[in-house]
């Protein structure tokens, strides 16, 4: 073998090293990238599926509820299944109102968080990342809802836990076996649909 040969096989030999590095350290960024990003998949996806998908209140309708429940300053409202938070929002935002949201879906909570922060009202408005039928809501003084039949009458023995007095607003649909205290129906400008509002206030009255 010549020189020239020589040098050639050094040279060979030394791009081989150099792409055996680039392979690898392309394969650990690749590695790195993948698993940052399956972290903010799993921060972005529920804990458990939701038990309902999500649908708002429209906005009309959220302000008819929120009138219903007379909510006074400083009252504790929760909102099983908040979704963005639109009603604790107004409710925060119209009366001063404290209120806590419950949603098993991330992102609709961050949404909720963010929305909050934007209206001014972040320091009234908590949203938990909690399963609605984990929770306590004995101090609650107002909850609104917007749930399927089952989900809310579900929560009737947890309901039965409030102070005598509070109040509970629905949105569609009733409590089964319960006697609502007001029923009023409005057609919503915003999807020309008409929607039932039920109102309760505790100690619940069997139907
Ligand atoms: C019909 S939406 C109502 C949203 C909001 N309250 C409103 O009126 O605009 C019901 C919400 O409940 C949430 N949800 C369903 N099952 C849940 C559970 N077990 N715990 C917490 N949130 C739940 C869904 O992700 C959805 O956002």
């Amino acid at each position: 073998m010549g020189l020239r040969d020589l040098l050639w096989s050094e040279v060979f030999a030394m791009r081989k090293v150099a792409w055996t590095w680039i392979i690898g350290l392309a394969g650990l960024l690749a590695a790195w990238f993948a698993m940052a990003h399956a972290g903010d998949e799993a921060a972005q996806r529920p804990v458990r599926t939701p038990d309902c998908v999500y649908v708002g209140t429209p906005q009309d309708v959220v302000y008819r509820m929120i009138e219903l429940a007379e909510i006074r300053k400083g009252d504790l409202v929760c909102d099983p299944g908040c979704g963005d938070g639109r009603l604790l929002i107004a409710a925060a935002r119209r009366h001063q109102s404290r209120g806590i949201g419950y949603e098993l879906d991330p992102k609709l909570a961050e949404e909720a968080r963010q929305i909050a922060r934007q209206r001014g009202v972040a320091e009234f408005v908590r949203i938990e990342e909690e399963d609605i039928f984990t929770v306590d809501y004995s101090e609650a003084d107002v909850i609104l809802a917007y749930l399927l039949p089952e989900m809310i009458t579900r929560l009737v023995p947890a309901f039965e836990k409030m102070k005598p007095g509070s109040r509970i607003v629905a949105h569609d649909y009733p409590m089964a076996n319960i006697a609502p205290d007001q029923v009023v129906t409005m057609i919503s400008n915003e999807d020309n649909v008409e929607h039932t509002i039920y109102v309760y206030r505790t100690p619940l009255k069997p139907e």
